[in-house]
């Protein structure tokens, strides 16, 4: 296993380019099931999480082809000859849940393995199953896999979340692209993913209006071709490499991302006293004066997304005063706090409150990673912890942060990887 050893106390200075989102990259490329026809799908960030769907499609009898060096994946939807999402790939990566709506439009049929849980929390997937039921599909679990099917096809209704879930309104967008009839989706998710993920789809014709809003109208098409698209950039990576300057008293420019999808985030730190500035196609934060304390609440988007606490954890353990952060969204996202207390940080836990104290100094030990935004907020620690930081198993870090210690030496980290026996 891999580890990293950050030698705190550089301030971080320049720019970084930001990847394709990993968060869009992964319904996108589950969205190819859904043609006959070639895919061509742009700006795909390198990760572990992109090479499993990759895994998970193969399996599915698509030929895949991932051209690393412009960054691009071509896939033939000709030869899809299965419909089984098997256990060793989905419990790698829950995401794969994603293939159910594509495989019931296009097949019919379904099996998915039951994703299992991860640190965050139980992540159910019961939004996904009772909506797509109502679309005309019947389930049976059993030994730990769905098994879908919908003999008369997909049906198009109106459908609504008791919760705005991602994946949830992600699975039942595509499902309803290729329905018979209408679908309106209700209480739907509103994340710029989702909206990625339409305009994917409206590349290969499907008729879908009302992305990015609470209510999501489709109108499903006999067929669709092929897609061509251009991967959305990473707004979550993008809100890590601020975050990672600001606590080092440097200055950060984000390229190839706006500050459009990044309001809620983006305000948090002008009011923390950072200087946010941004073009068409980048964002500085500068580090002016010392931070003020925040007070968080994840929530969906258009709120503070739940995948930038955990950054957001670690800068306020500098902020002058106690920080509160309420996690709304899974039921055990703190899995960071125990490993920033090991670095020194004052953070206390009632229910889904975590109390930040600071300014404290942080000094380095050996940490480890515990899911994939967790071990961002270890390295944005151990940037200006004392002496060396120590963070194993960061398997979770490659999951969805493209060549991370490459993009902080170029901002002036001090950071090596090295390899774990
Ligand atoms: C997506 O997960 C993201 N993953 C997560 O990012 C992100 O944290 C999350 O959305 C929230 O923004 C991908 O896009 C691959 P949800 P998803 O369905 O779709 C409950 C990362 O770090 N729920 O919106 O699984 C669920 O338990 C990852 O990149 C049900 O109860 O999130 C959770 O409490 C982590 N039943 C809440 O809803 C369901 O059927 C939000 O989940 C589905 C969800």
């Amino acid at each position: 296993m891999d580890r990293l050893r950050i030698v705190g106390g550089k301030p971080l200075i320049g720019e970084v380019e930001i990847s394709g989102a990993k968060n869009a990259a992964l319904p996108i490329l589950f969205a190819s099931i859904l043609s006959s026809e070639k895919s061509v799908i742009r700006n795909i960030p390198l990760l572990a999480d992109i090479n499993t769907t990759l895994k998970v499609l193969d399996s599915l009898g698509l030929k895949t082809l991932f051209k690393l060096e412009n960054h691009t994946i071509e896939i033939d939807g000709s030869t899809l000859n299965s419909h089984e999402a098997p256990y060793e790939l989905v419990r790698t990566m829950r995401a794969s849940v994603l293939v159910l709506g594509p495989l019931l439009a296009r097949r019919k049929i379904a099996r998915v393995s039951l994703p299992g849980g991860c640190a965050i929390g139980a992540r159910p997937v019961n939004f996904h199953l009772e909506a797509l039921e109502k679309m005309g599909a019947v389930f049976n679990i059993e030994a730990g896999y769905i098994d879908g099917a919908a003999p008369n096809g997909l049906k198009g209704s109106k459908i609504e979340f008791p919760f705005p879930s991602v994946g949830a309104t992600e699975n039942i967008l595509m499902a309803s692209v290729l329905a018979e009839g209408n679908t309106r989706i209700e209480n739907a998710a509103c994340e710029p993913e989702i909206v990625d993920l339409a305009i994917a789809l409206r590349s290969m014709g499907a008729k879908i209006s009302g992305e990015g809003t609470p209510i999501i109208e489709v109108e499903g098409v006999k067929a669709l071709h092929g897609m061509n698209h251009s991967v959305a950039p990473d707004r979550i990576e993008a809100a890590t490499y601020l975050c990672a300057g600001l606590i080092t008293k440097g200055k950060v420019t984000v390229t190839g991302i706006n500050e459009n999808f990044m309001k809620s985030p983006l305000s948090l730190l002008k009011e923390s006293g950072a200087l946010i500035s941004s073009t068409a196609n980048s964002i500085t934060a500068e580090y002016v004066k010392p931070l003020l304390p925040l007070r968080i609440t994840t929530e969906p988007f258009p709120g503070f997304p739940t995948d930038m606490q955990a950054q957001f954890m670690a800068l306020l353990t500098q902020a002058n005063g106690e920080s509160v952060i309420s996690e709304t969204i899974f039921e055990n996202r703190f899995m960071h706090v125990p490993e920033l207390t090991r670095l020194g940080a004052k953070i206390d836990i009632k229910g889904n409150e975590a109390t930040v104290k600071g300014p404290v100094s942080l000094s380095g030990a050996i940490v480890m990673a515990t899911d994939l935004r967790a071990s961002a907020s270890l390295i944005i620690a151990g940037l200006i912890a004392k002496g060396e930081t120590i963070i194993r198993r960061i398997y979770h870090l490659d999951r969805g942060y493209e060549h991370i210690e490459q993009k902080l030496i170029k901002l002036g980290a001090e950071i090596y990887r090295e390899h774990e026996k």
